[in-house]
């Protein structure tokens, strides 16, 4: 039997009762400075093994020295099971890897056995499940590494503001993984811009024009809940569309820029152009937005997702004194005003810094909560996609109490679950 056809953890199915292992919570309770000296072990547990939580896990082991992979979770075993033959095969890390079997949960209810049985908990599925998986880690008193987006409705964001509310009252550390933050070059820029270095920010230019996106074809034996989160990317339920699962990277870097303020109101528009196969659910492939500033200032955003055109990740800023520019590449970190200036400190390997600080943050005892920003940025990706969808006007108080939810009727493999239609902007209503 494989996980495909069950909800049930590999420990239930084999029959075995769930070990709770003792001592998580107990140690959290403890002061800070039972870390301190080194010697106690972090128990680290990967909830969603694919890409880049095998990534993830990786430099959550090469974070800290007395640190352990304890556990995985994956809603499919073969996933599970090539991200510990992954993780394994690195030599600098496969002596800090014990995942026996019985560490080793498949199903929708995975997630509960990995946080039971950890200390710290890496949540890198799909996006839909963020909430209830960050909601679960912090009402067990867990730390937190988490993907983005962490939502992919506004009932996922406000679910996230408050679960990371509560993690700041338990001393909780919540890292997220809009990693651009911890890109040296682009901290060196934000600083200076926020410093006032090219006078009053009048627009930015958040782009990310990509080539094709990956797609998985429907197998005749495939259920239809199987089908998609096999698929889940080109569902907007599970990934909330490709302007909230990718480009939510470049939409933060403009609200980090404006001192975590957000836009009043958006309008946009979007749609299929060249991906309108089956194979891509219902989510566009293009969509180009306008977000207002309560100051009149404005994000000019741009996406797509289209095979053999042009790719450029980027944020180009303009102010009243002079521009700027935020990329990755070479030489992508620079200002303009009367004289030139680009980045040229140090480079750093932005995934692995964002580890770095969550296991620096719990030995010292100083927790880290980038709980607001991560989903504040979130929802301005996803009122993005709203504008698009409905082709209306939307406001950010509109977008924040959205009912729209997305969640399915149940999460069961072989839920009746029909391909979700494409939004037809002036007919797709807002919720
Ligand atoms: N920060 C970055 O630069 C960056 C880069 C890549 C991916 N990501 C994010 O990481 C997340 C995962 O992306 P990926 O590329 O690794 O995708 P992936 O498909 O390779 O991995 C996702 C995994 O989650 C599993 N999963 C889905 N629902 C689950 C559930 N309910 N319980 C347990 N497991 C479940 C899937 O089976 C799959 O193995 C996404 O949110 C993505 O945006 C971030």
């Amino acid at each position: 039997m494989t996980s495909n056809n069950t909800s049930t953890s590999r420990r239930e199915f084999l029959g075995t009762t769930p070990a709770v292992v003792a001592g998580s919570l107990a140690a959290l309770a403890l002061p800070s400075s039972i870390y301190a000296g080194g010697d106690d072990t972090l128990k680290v547990g990967l909830i969603g093994c694919g890409g880049r939580g095998t990534g993830a896990a990786k430099q959550a082991l090469n974070a800290d020295k007395y640190v352990k992979l304890w556990a995985m979770a994956d809603a499919f075993e073969d996933r599970l099971d090539e991200s510990l033959r992954t993780l394994s095969k690195n030599e600098t890390i496969a002596d800090k890897i014990e995942v026996p079997a019985e560490r080793r949960f498949v199903g929708f209810d995975a997630y509960k056995q990995v946080i039971a049985c950890c200390d710290v908990v890496l949540l890198c599925t799909t996006p839909h499940f963020r909430p209830l998986h960050l909601k679960a880690a912090v009402d067990a008193g867990k730390h937190i590494f988490a993907e983005k987006p962490v939502a992919v409705d506004a009932p996922g964001v406000r679910s996230v503001l408050a679960t990371c509310l509560e993690a700041k009252k338990k001393g909780l550390s919540v890292v997220s993984g809009l990693c651009l933050r911890d890109h040296n070059g682009f901290k060196e820029v934000v600083r200076r811009l926020q410093d006032g270095a090219i006078g009053e920010i009048v627009t930015l230019q958040a782009n990310d024009y990509r080539g094709g996106r990956w797609s998985k074809a429907r197998q005749p034996e495939w259920s239809d809940m199987l089908y998609q989160m096999r698929n889940w990317y080109n569902f907007t339920w599970l990934s909330g569309d490709f302007n909230v699962e990718q480009h939510v990277h470049y939409l933060d870097t403009c609200a980090w820029i404006m001192k975590e303020e957000y836009p009043v109101r958006a309008v946009g528009m979007g749609g299929r152009q060249v991906l309108t196969g089956a194979e891509y659910g219902n989510i566009f492939d293009h969509f180009s937005v306008v977000y207002e500033y309560a100051s009149g200032a404005q994000i000019f955003s741009n996406c797509r997702q289209q095979p053999r055109c042009k790719n450029d990740m980027s944020c180009l800023i303009k102010g009243t004194k002079g521009r700027a520019k935020l990329a990755e590449y070479a030489e992508g970190q620079a200002i303009r005003t009367t004289s030139d200036w680009t980045y040229s400190g140090p480079e750093n390997d932005i995934y692995q810094t964002e580890h770095d600080r969550l296991f620096a943050s719990i030995r010292s005892g100083k927790p880290i909560n980038n709980g607001d920003y991560m989903a504040k940025s979130t929802l301005l990706a996803i009122m993005g996609r709203m504008a698009a969808y409905t082709g209306q006007s939307i406001t950010w108080e509109m977008a924040l109490n959205s009912k729209e939810d997305l969640t399915p009727a149940s999460y069961d493999w072989k839920l009746k679950l029909p391909d979700p239609p494409v939004a037809r902007p002036g007919e797709t209503k807002f919720i």
